[in-house]
C-alpha cells in the first residue's frame, strides 16, 4: 500500500529515490518525489514505476517521496503524491484516509483554494497553506492541520527551506537519525541500512525534521533488529521464486531463534487467533494445534471479528507478517482485557504496540506480494510456541521438496494454466493447506480456485466437475485413506486430479514428517505450482494486480 519516505540532509533526493525502490514491494500504482531547493519545492510524480517517474531528480536540501495505492480518486498522474497547496510552496505525502476530507474540501473551496486532484490527501496541503496564512509559523500551521483532520493517517509536509513536519494517527511512521541526516519513513526497512537510531512514533505523535535536528512531540519507541533488505534476485527470475527457495534457511533461522530465546507460550482459557489472508490460514493451523491439545481455541478473519465482541477471550494470538494490517490492528486496538500474543516477521511494526508478548519469524524481508516464506515460518513458530513437537526435520524436508519436486510440479502447470477454475481439497489440517494453495493460485495466476474440506464434495461442489476439471488433493499419509474415496469420486466424473502426499505413489511426493507438521512441507510444492502457472500465463507473480503487500486500510 502507500509508502512515505523523507530525509533532511546531504543527498536527500538520492536517498528518497532509493527508499522508494525499497517500498516498491508493498504494491503501488503511482509514485512521486518533492525536493526542497531552498526557495521553492520541485515536484515530480506520475503513474508507473519509480524508475520511470523519478529517474532524474534535482539535488536539494531535503526531500519526501511516496508510493500510492489508489483509494480516494483513480490511478492518474494528478492523483499521485506529493500534492501541493495553491502557491506550490508546500508539498504533502500521505498514507491512510482523512475521514472528513469532503467537508474540509468544501470549506477550502469556498475560501478560494484550487484543487488539482480527487484525493482526500490534497486537503492537507491547502490546510497547511491556510495555517501559514493565519499563524505564520510552521509549527502552528502544522498543529492547525492536525487539529482539523479526522481519520487514520501518516503524513509529511515538506517546506522550501528544508523542514519536514510529519504526524501519525493509526498508520505507521518511523523516524531515524545518522549524524546530521534525519529520516522519516512509513516502513522501517529503508532506514535500516542508513540510520543508527530508529524510533517508531506512537499514535498522536508529531515530528519536526530540520538540518540535523529531530524533534519528536509525543511518544515513541526505539526499534531494533530491522533486517537490511537485499533487493538482489540472485539466480531467480522473481522475488516470489527466490523466497520460495529461501524457505529452508528461513525455517532454520526461525527454529534457531525459538530455541535460543526458549520461547514457549503456555496459554489457557478461551483463545482467539486473529489474522487476515494467508496469515489467517496460519491462524487456522494454530487453532487445530491448540484444539488437539484440548484448548478452547478459534481462528477469526480479523475484519469479521467485531461480530464476536462480547465473547471476550482470555488470550488473543495475532498473526501478521507485516505487523501493519489495519484489520488486525483495529481488533487489537479495540480489545478489552485479553492478553495479546503476536507473531510477526517485522520487528518495529505497529502490532508490537498492542502486544504483551511478541515472537518473530526469521523469514527475512519478503518482497514478493504473495506470502510464502512468512507463511511457513509462521506455521513453524506456532508449532514451536504451542506444542512440544520436534521441529528439527522440517527445514530438511522442505529442502528436499525444493530439490526434487520441481519436475513433478511442472507436469500439472499446463492443465491449471488453461483452467477456468480449480478445486483444492484436504481433510483436517490438510484443508488449511488446500485453502492456502487455492489463495496462491488465485492471487498470482488469476485462476479461480476454491478450497473446502474434501468430504464436502458430494454435498454440492462436485456438480461443477466435468472432463479435465483440475482437483488438487493434499493428504498426509495418516489421512490418505480418508481421502481415497473423494479422489475416486472426482476421477469418476472426469476430473484431472493431482495428489500431494508423503508417499512415493503420490503425483507430487514430499518427504514424511509428523502429521501436525505436514502443512509446513506440503504447501511448498503448491506455492511453486502457483508460481509456474502465473509464469505460463505471462503474469508477473511479484506484482499481482490490485494487491498490496501491507494492507494498512480497512
Ligand atoms: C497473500 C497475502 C495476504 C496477506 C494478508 C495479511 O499471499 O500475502 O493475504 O497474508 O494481507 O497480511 P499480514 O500477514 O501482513 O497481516
Amino acid at each position: 500500500m502507500c509508502g512515505i519516505i523523507g530525509m533532511v540532509g546531504g543527498d536527500a533526493p538520492r536517498f528518497v529515490v532509493r527508499g522508494l525502490k525499497m517500498l516498491e514491494y508493498r504494491g503501488y500504482d503511482s509514485s512521486g518525489i518533492a525536493v526542497a531547493l531552498g526557495d521553492s519545492v520541485h515536484v515530480q510524480k506520475g503513474v508507473g514505476t519509480i524508475d520511470r517517474v523519478v529517474s532524474v531528480v534535482p539535488n536539494g536540501i531535503a526531500a519526501v517521496g511516496h508510493t500510492r495505492w489508489a483509494t480516494h480518486g483513480g490511478v492518474s498522474d494528478f492523483n499521485a503524491h506529493p500534492h501541493v497547496d495553491c502557491s506550490g510552496r508546500y508539498a504533502v505525502v500521505h498514507n491512510g484516509i482523512i475521514d472528513n476530507h469532503a467537508e474540509l474540501r468544501d470549506d477550502l473551496l469556498e475560501r478560494g483554494h484550487v484543487f488539482s486532484s480527487e484525493t482526500d490527501s490534497e486537503v492537507l496541503a491547502h490546510l497547511f497553506e491556510e495555517g501559514m496564512g493565519r499563524y505564520g509559523s510552521y509549527l502552528d500551521a502544522f498543529n492547525y492541520v492536525v487539529s482539523r483532520i479526522r481519520g487514520q493517517y501518516a503524513f509529511a509536509i515538506l517546506t522550501p527551506d528544508g523542514y519536514i513536519l510529519a504526524a501519525r494517527n493509526g498508520a505507521p511512521l518511523l523516524v531515524g537519525r545518522s549524524g546530521d541526516s534525519v529520516f522519516v519513513s512509513s516502513d522501517p526497512v529503508p532506514l535500516a541500512s542508513v540510520a543508527s537510531e530508529i524510533y517508531r512514533l506512537s499514535d498522536g505523535a508529531r515530528v519536526i525534521l530540520h538540518a540535523g535536528a529531530l524533534q519528536i512531540l509525543g511518544d515513541y519507541v526505539p526499534v531494533k533488529n530491522v533486517s537490511v533488505r537485499s533487493v538482489d534476485l540472485g539466480n531467480h527470475a522473481h522475488y516470489m521464486e527466490k523466497e520460495i527457495y529461501e524457505q529452508p534457511r528461513a525455517l532454520k533461522d526461525t527454529l534457531e531463534y525459538l530455541c535460543r530465546e526458549q520461547l514457549h507460550w503456555d496459554l489457557n482459557g478461551r483463545i482467539h487467533l486473529i489474522a487476515a489472508g494467508t496469515s489467517y490460514h496460519a491462524a487456522l493451523y494454530g487453532e487445530y494445534l491448540l484444539r488437539r491439545l484440548g484448548h478452547d481455541a478459534r481462528a477469526f478473519v480479523a475484519s469479521e471479528y467485531l461480530e464476536w465482541r462480547g465473547r471476550d477471550p482470555d488470550y488473543v494470538i495475532a498473526i501478521s507478517q507485516s505487523g501493519e494490517t489495519e484489520d488486525v490492528l483495529s481488533v487489537l486496538r479495540n480489545a478489552d482485557g485479553p492478553i495479546v500474543h503476536t507473531i510477526t516477521n517485522s520487528p518495529g511494526s505497529t502490532i508490537e504496540e498492542y502486544s504483551d508478548a511478541v515472537a518473530y519469524t526469521r523469514a527475512g524481508p519478503e518482497l514478493g506480494v504473495a506470502a510464502t516464506k512468512t507463511y511457513t515460518t509462521a506455521l513453524l513458530a506456532l508449532a514451536g510456541l504451542l506444542t512440544d513437537c520436534d521441529l528439527s526435520a522440517v527445514p530438511r524436508a522442505v529442502e528436499t521438496v525444493l530439490r526434487t519436486a520441481e519436475s513433478e510440479i511442472r507436469k500439472y502447470v499446463p492443465t491449471l494454466a488453461s483452467a477456468r477454475s480449480a478445486y483444492f481439497l484436504g481433510r483436517s489440517l490438510d484443508s488449511v493447506t488446500a485453502r492456502e494453495a487455492s489463495l496462491k493460485l488465485k492471487e498470482i495466476a488469476y485462476v479461480h480456485a476454491e478450497a473446502y474440506p474434501a468430504g464436502e464434495s458430494k454435498h454440492g461442489p462436485i456438480a461443477l466437475v466435468e472432463d479435465g476439471f483440475p482437483v488438487v488433493f493434499v493428504a498426509h499419509s495418516s489421512r490418505l485413506s480418508d481421502i481415497d474415496g473423494n479422489i475416486h469420486e472426482m476421477r469418476a466424473r472426469g476430473a484431472s486430479t493431482v495428489l500431494v502426499a508423503d508417499v512415493p505413489s503420490a503425483d507430487i511426493s514430499v518427504p514424511a514428517v509428523a502429521p501436525e507438521l505436514f502443512p509446513i512441507v506440503s504447501i511448498v510444492p503448491l506455492q511453486l505450482l502457483a508460481y509456474h502457472v502465473a509464469i505460463q500465463r505471462g503474469l508477473n507473480p511479484d506484482r499481482p494486480r490490485n494487491l498490496a503487500k501491507s494492507v494498512t486500510v480497512k
